[in-house]
């Protein structure tokens, strides 16, 4: 058997070009050598998540990305979090050799903590214990399947260290049960620009989603922050943020000639952002019509999820038996 790439996905927000060029796509790619997992983390979102309707909605949307961006579940495990009832246990075992210190260092905790301070709160104010031992959860997650390594963003790296120290704790007390896992940190495309500059990220408002209605599409890149030069004027392509989104759809040949129109002048931002829009759209278009399809067929997702669920489960419960007799909790 091929070794194990798994990743997982918080259902927070609408799926936008830069979780696809930072984190679907490399993960996707992934699948030629790897056995792939793939899973929606609901129950990492519930630290935040608390209405309802939304998670549903949001596991849906998920859901249909995965499988309109390309995922093939006969070949890799496509499964939801909360259907996996092995995961709570061993979060459970897990954060008995997860040393405290640890998660007050990590870096979501640590930042609301900061953040109290600074407005000279409480510093656990409004933090709820779920948000505290969400890397344990992650490190369930990643160590129940015996994962070999695990594609992420920058933003989950700690996590993955997190994940393999708690591996190694628990291996020094009973030999090498765990397999210690090796993060994948996509370095090349994780810098994608909102339309503000910034890193796109929901949290910042400043997405280009995938799944939108064409004019929502249009509209966000028309949207893109330039300066004021004009046409004629030379411009840099160095954190151009309209320059960086191109290069990820333009075709090479297309992408050197704007390139040259930026340095010697010629490059029309707003003639740009059309011919960007439009590369997006024809970019994903199989995919946009697949996941309307999918969208429409929700059966059809509840089904592919539940035989994700019952490989998973498969995989997963040999490990937690090991684990179960290792510690004696058997
Ligand atoms: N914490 C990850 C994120 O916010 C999601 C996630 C949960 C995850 N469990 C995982 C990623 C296990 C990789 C492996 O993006």
């Amino acid at each position: 058997m091929k070794p194990i790439s798994l990743t997982g996905i918080k259902p927070t927000g609408k799926p936008h070009i830069g979780n696809y060029l930072g984190m679907y796509r490399p993960a996707l790619d992934l699948m030629q050598k790897y056995q792939g997992m793939y899973f929606v983390a609901d129950y990492h979102a519930l630290t935040t998540m608390h209405d309802p309707a939304t998670l549903r909605d949001l596991v849906y949307e998920v859901a249909a990305s995965w499988l309109a961006l390309g995922l093939d579940p006969d070949e890799a495990i496509f499964f939801r979090q909360s259907d996996i009832p092995e995961i709570p246990e061993f979060t459970w075992i897990l954060s008995c050799f997860t040393s405290k210190g640890l998660l007050n260092r990590a870096h979501a905790y640590k930042a609301a903590v900061d953040e109290n301070l600074t407005l000279g709160r409480d510093p656990d104010e409004g933090i709820n214990a779920g948000l505290y031992n969400y890397p344990v959860l992650m490190a369930a997650d990643i160590l129940l399947y015996g994962s070999d390594v695990v594609p992420v963003g920058l933003d989950q790296k700690q996590h993955i260290e997190i994940t393999r120290d708690i591996a190694e704790a628990f291996n020094r007390t009973y030999g090498d049960v765990l397999i210690v896992p090796e993060g994948i940190i996509q370095e090349s495309v994780m810098k994608v620009p909102g339309i503000d500059g910034q890193k796109m990220s929901k949290s910042y408002n400043n997405t280009i989603p995938i799944f939108a209605p064409e004019k929502e599409v249009r509209k966000q890149v028309m949207r893109i922050v330039t300066d004021s030069k004009r046409p004629e004027d030379p411009k840099d392509t160095q954190d151009n943020t309209l320059f960086t989104l191109l290069s990820f759809f333009a075709p090479p040949d297309r992408l050197e000639e704007i390139r040259q129109l930026y340095l010697h002048g010629g490059a029309a931002y707003g003639e740009l952002k059309k011919e960007l829009a439009g590369l997006i759209l024809t970019y994903f278009a199989d995919a946009r019509d697949r996941y309307a399809d999918l969208m429409a067929d929700k059966a059809y997702i509840d089904d592919v999820l539940a035989t994700g669920a019952r490989k998973a489960r498969q995989m997963g419960q040999p490990y937690l038996a090991a684990v179960r007799k290792a510690t004696g909790i058997d």
